[in-house]
């Protein structure tokens, strides 16, 4: 792994008042840090934040993207159209997305690669349920879901970025224990490993409650290369401690 990366995930947070001062106090710690950065924002701010972080070394992302490429989608947004935002990266199969609405792992793929045909880093998020967990599923159910990345991608895998969320540990203050990160990074790394001959470019982030106090000893498992950001990220004094961790 190069450099590491920290993504904030606003989800449906913030407003065209607040964006300003988060993104500028983001930008503005940024000079101290080695870690790269990047925020993925709701889709009505990508015109308002990619002008706020022109000339800086953070990263616009977006949340979605559409397995469409044009037409008769009422609602949806393309990856093309992203792209002319100057959108680097792109969360694909957020567990949120998976859950509330009924996203496949043959779509996550598939969103996957229409990010990549349009030169957006997609990060894909895997991740078991509690009840997958108790029942000794974690690593069968995370194998599954990035499977079907890998299978839709071929050789583009070494293009993406994967992020492990649990979803027991998403927005609910419970993180994952280090050595449970690493366990399953473990896997994952093992997986990419096997699918290309470039494993050294997937950067596998992790996320889920990831915060200010607890991101220093997640980031330092050997197979942890970030994080994605939820909470967190709404408050930048939080994402900037975290990009602090993640550049030592
Ligand atoms: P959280 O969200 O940090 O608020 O748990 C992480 C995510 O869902 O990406």
């Amino acid at each position: 792994m190069s450099q590491p990366l920290i993504v904030g995930n606003w989800k449906m947070n913030g407003s065209l008042a607040a964006n300003v001062e988060l993104v500028q106090a983001v930008v503005a710690g940024l000079p101290r840090v080695t870690a790269r950065a990047a925020v993925c924002v709701p889709t009505p701010y990508l015109a308002q934040v990619q002008a706020l972080v022109a000339g800086s070394a953070l990263c616009l992302g977006a949340q979605d993207v559409s397995v469409q490429q044009s037409g008769a989608y009422t609602g949806e947004v393309s990856a093309d159209m992203l792209r002319e935002f100057g959108v680097r990266y792109c969360i694909v199969g957020h567990s949120e997305r998976r859950q509330y609405h009924r996203e496949s792992e043959v779509e996550v793929a598939l969103k996957a690669k229409r990010a990549l045909s349009a030169g957006i880093t997609p990060i894909v998020c895997v991740g078991e349920s509690l009840a997958q967990r108790q029942a000794g599923e974690t690593e069968a159910v995370v194998k599954r879901q990035l499977a079907a990345v890998i299978h839709e991608n071929g050789h583009c895998i070494s293009e993406i970025v994967v992020a492990y969320e649990p979803v027991w540990a998403i927005g609910t203050g419970q993180t994952a224990t280090p050595d449970q990160a690493q366990q399953v990074h473990a896997v994952l790394r093992s997986q990419i490993r096997a699918a290309t001959a470039h494993p050294e470019r997937v950067a596998l982030l992790y996320g889920g409650s990831m915060n200010a106090a607890n991101a220093d000893e997640l980031l330092a498992q050997p197979d942890v290369d970030g994080g994605l950001i939820g909470g967190a990220a709404l408050k930048a004094a939080d994402f900037l401690t975290i990009l602090r961790a993640a550049s030592r």
